[in-house]
């Protein structure tokens, strides 16, 4: 009797294969893999909460406001203080910026070589009604002397610089993609084992794709350019899927190959997208799949940050969709050019 199809192998667990790849890590002390793996704690902690919120009053608003001037929902507040905690215990973190939060936070574990940069609950708009949500995470190795609290300086480095990063999508099922600069890796989670599941090895994007994800309500606030671009979707009869749920847009079109667009509008001209919390994560993971970023026209992993809260617009997806975009894009860069 083959006892292989009688019992099939569950899988590699996610702990199991961060041990396995620790030796690819620039620098394979460990730390890094423990770091990751008390992301992945955390994350099944937040995907208990939202997956009981609709049970026991974590739904809904929380009343304050947080330093984006956005209405807070209780599970952005929950998922802040899981991560931040999961972060703090861990001992591998000397920092943690946060979207929640104006200012660093401080571990009090300054031998931490890591800083984090996270936005533990992205989608916020849909917790309430049952729409996949996320959490997005970037990290970085400190610049300054270990024993020290970390500095500014540890925290504003460019997207290059990112060590790993990675995204939970919970959704009709809840999964953990991550990137340490090796190829992408996706893991789904099995509730009754209460285990991420290697699912989804060496993930690789589409070099083209037949979906645009925008918020065409905005389109009255769009350049001229970028309208343009919109018609040129059409035009190739691309389909229109727009979640709301930035990783869940990212995340379907990662898959299927598409072009994800949070633009500069003429109400907000840098876009809503926070690049240290959001669009730099992304953006690695994006690269690593074989993909593109770019803010229109320059790439996301290269711009500056001057704040912790910046923002920055975003093209994201498929390589020769998004180089299209920017070709569509250079046009308004010229006439900006032109009339200055
Ligand atoms: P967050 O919930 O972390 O504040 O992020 C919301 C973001 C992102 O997830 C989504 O793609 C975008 O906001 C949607 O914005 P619009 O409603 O303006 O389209
Ligand atoms: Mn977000
Ligand atoms: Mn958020």
């Amino acid at each position: 009797m083959d006892h292989n199809k009688l019992a099939l192998p569950v899988g590699t667990t996610l702990d199991r294969f961060i041990m396995r790849k620790q030796e690819d890590f620039p620098y394979a002390t460990g730390e890094l893999s423990q770091l990751l793996r008390d992301i992945a704690l955390a994350a099944k902690i937040v995907n208990r909460e939202i997956n009981r919120s609709g049970l026991i009053d974590i739904a809904g608003a929380y009343g304050s406001q947080n330093v984006q001037g956005e209405d807070q929902q209780k599970l952005d507040v929950i998922a802040n203080i899981r991560f931040i905690r999961a972060l703090r215990n861990g001992g591998e973190v000397c920092t943690i910026i946060s979207e929640e939060d104006e200012d660093m936070i401080q571990t009090g574990n300054n031998q931490g070589k890591y800083v984090v940069a996270i936005d533990p609950l992205d989608g916020s708009s849909n917790i309430d009604v049952n729409v996949s949500i996320g959490t997005i995470f970037s990290i970085y190795r400190r610049v300054s002397p270990t024993g020290t609290e970390g500095t500014e300086q540890d925290c504003l480095q460019t997207g290059t610089h990112q060590v790993a990063a990675g995204y939970v999508i919970y959704g009709s099922s809840t999964m953990l993609v991550y990137t340490t600069g090796n190829g992408v890796n996706g893991f789904t989670y099995e509730h009754s084992l209460g285990e991420f599941f290697l699912s989804h090895p060496n993930i690789s994007t589409p070099k083209t794709g037949a979906i645009y994800s925008v918020n065409e309500g905005s389109s009255e606030y769009f350049s001229e350019a970028m309208a343009a671009y919109v018609a040129y979707c059409k035009q190739q009869n691309f389909s229109a899927r727009y979640i709301g749920s930035l990783v869940a847009d990212f995340h379907r079109n990662l898959l299927k190959g598409g072009i994800y667009m949070y633009p500069a509008t003429k109400k907000a001209p840098n876009g809503k997208l926070r690049l240290m919390y959001e669009c730099n994560a992304l953006a690695f993971i994006v690269e690593q799949a074989g993909g593109k970023s770019s803010n229109g026209r320059s790439r996301t992993l290269e711009i500056e940050p001057k704040g912790l809260h910046d923002r920055s617009p975003l093209f994201i997806g498929s390589t020769e969709l998004v180089e299209k975009a920017e070709e569509f894009l250079a046009a308004e860069y010229t006439d900006a050019l032109a009339s200055m």
